[in-house]
């Protein structure tokens, strides 16, 4: 056989076999376990060897991955005592407001301090990070809205590192990715959108990106300091491993998204999050079959519909009852408070959950319109079935996920504080069902979807065998990541060109006046 044959053979034979991969995915956001145990699914059904290590942080999640291996890490002491001191069933987020640093900065400190309490959790587990980098991954895949796991990985030393985003990549994960902002036009994830017209709403946009950085700063500075601390100063900070990552997958769909800059190394595998729709169960055919329309109303998992104000909840009554021939199914957390007990009894067309099985219910054709919170599951959810929304943003990354949708003629943004206006609320309801151009756009864009060359599925496992299979391009690397602010934004050439042009200002008033000057002084004389 010639050298090349064998050659090619041992290359086919590497590309066939299972690689070994390693998904970080710490438990504290159900969108992102979901998204993160769909890439593992997803990988295990195209035939590679795929673990999840899971540090537990909020116990009341469920995991996202149903077929990789799992490693637990459960956990620790602080972590729990932080836990039984956070009550999420009464968090008021409806009076919460991004935009206010002296109370979303605390907020998102001790959010943090939370999540990377577990962190010290993970490289205390005795022998763990040993065993992990024994097992030479191919790849590992972590989520870069919390920092552990791309700390972990230089640890672990996979073969290549993979980053994602697990929703519109936010504040620190753009800067780790090397992705330019563009805050003259790409909303920030606190904002509906951008009038690039208006130099307020641009100066708003870049003050929400500043309160957003500034409300996670200890995202990465606790964890670069716990690494420092632990392994020695010359420990690369966060935003170092990040940048030698060979791709990034982002849970964005550019087909309903806002037009903004990436990389090549980013790979958009939006839709990747959405099971396969399930049949409806039994109670859910029942609710289902009482009216051909059925709407669901959901504010997802964080915000909780019963801890809303008592006036909102009593509006969002009177509108579901003004419809008589449709079903409202509300996700409501405690159907047996006092509200939902007389809501209930006086509203034959409402319904409420405790859970709904969100994906499922989108899917199903008696289902006409969603009402929601605009997370970035819900968003592309919606998409993918082609049901419009109303999007009711509350905090972090709902805004801007609402705004792309009404830009893109799928439904419309309602602001919450407008839920005290119960006319208003009833009318924007009216218009959801009733008018026709949401229904249609929506029908347009789940088939453009469907039609795309490449599935997410496709796209991620392609790049993931990549990876695993040739390490990181340094090709793919920004020079940017190298780049101190004054070379990135060309200021020092900014600033030079500045004072020449002002030192030929003033040359030219000087040299003018002084002309000026003796012009006057030989008029003078003569008239003299
Ligand atoms: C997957 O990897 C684990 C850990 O290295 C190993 O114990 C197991 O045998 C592998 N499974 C398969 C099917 O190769
Ligand atoms: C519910 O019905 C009871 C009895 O008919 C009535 O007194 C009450 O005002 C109703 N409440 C609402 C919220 O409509
Ligand atoms: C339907 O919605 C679109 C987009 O908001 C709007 O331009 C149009 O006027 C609406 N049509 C009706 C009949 O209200």
């Amino acid at each position: 056989m010639r050298l090349s044959s064998i050659l090619f053979l041992l290359l086919w034979i590497d590309s066939a076999r299972p690689y070994k991969i390693l998904v970080f995915s710490p438990r504290f956001s159900q969108s992102i376990n979901n998204f993160l145990g769909n890439i593992a699914d997803t990988l295990v059904d195209a035939g590679h060897n795929v673990t999840t290590l899971i540090p537990i942080i909020n116990p009341n999640l469920r995991d996202g991955t149903h077929k990789s291996n799992k490693i637990y890490v459960q956990s620790t002491e602080e972590v729990k005592k932080i836990t039984e001191s956070m009550d999420f069933e009464e968090a008021d987020f409806f009076e919460y407001n991004d935009f206010n640093i002296v109370t979303s900065a605390p907020f998102g400190q001790a959010f943090m301090s939370w999540v990377n309490a577990q962190c010290t959790g993970v490289i205390d587990e005795p022998g763990l990070v040993e065993k992990l980098r024994m097992e030479k991954y191919d790849v590992m895949i972590v989520e870069n809205f919390e920092a552990c796991g791309v700390a972990l990985s230089h640890l672990v030393k996979p073969k290549s590192l993979i980053t994602s985003a697990g929703s519109v990549p936010m504040g620190y994960q753009r800067i780790d990715f090397g992705i330019d902002d563009a805050l003259s036009y790409n909303p920030s994830v606190l904002m509906s959108g951008v009038d690039v017209h208006s130099m307020w709403s641009r100066a708003l946009n870049i003050y929400a990106n500043f309160v957003f950085l500034a409300t996670w700063y200890t995202c990465r500075t606790e964890i670069n300091a716990l690494f420092k601390h632990r392994y020695g100063p010359e420990f690369p900070s966060v935003n170092e491993i990040s940048s030698h990552a060979a791709f990034t997958f982002i849970n964005g769909e550019p087909l309903i998204d806002f037009a903004a800059p990436t990389l090549s190394r980013t790979v958009l595998i939006g839709g990747i999050g959405a099971k396969e729709p399930k049949k409806l169960d039994k109670e859910l055919e029942r609710i289902f079959s009482h009216r051909s329309k059925t709407v669901l109303i959901s504010f997802g998992s964080i915000v909780q519909s019963h801890a809303l104000p008592l006036q909102v909840k009593h509006n969002i009554l009177q509108a579901v009852s003004r419809f008589p021939d449709i079903t409202f199914l509300w996700k409501y957390e405690k159907p047996e408070d006092d509200f939902a007990t007389v809501a209930l009894a006086n509203t034959s067309n409402l319904h409420m959950l405790k859970w709904t099985p969100q994906n499922d219910i989108l899917a199903d054709e008696r289902l006409v319109a969603f009402i929601t919170h605009g997370g970035m599951a819900s968003t592309q959810e919606t998409a993918l079935r082609g049901k419009p929304g109303l999007f009711i943003p509350f905090l972090a990354d709902q805004p801007r996920n609402s705004g792309m949708m009404e830009r893109n003629g799928l439904g419309k943004v309602y602001y919450k504080h407008d839920l005290h206006d119960a006319e208003k609320f009833y009318a924007a309801v009216k218009d959801l069902i009733e008018n026709e151009s949401y229904h249609n756009n929506m029908a347009k864009i789940g088939e453009m979807i469907a039609q795309k060359p490449f599935s997410a599925k496709e796209m991620m496992v392609k790049t993931v065998e990549l990876a695993a299979r040739f390490g990181p391009s340094p090709a793919l690397r920004p020079q940017s990541f190298d780049m101190n602010w004054i070379e990135y934004h060309n200021a020092d050439i900014v600033a030079i060109f500045t004072l020449i042009s002002l030192l030929a200002v003033f040359v030219a008033v000087k040299a003018a006046s002084f002309l000026l000057s003796r012009v006057i002084s030989i008029v003078k004389i003569k008239v003299d």
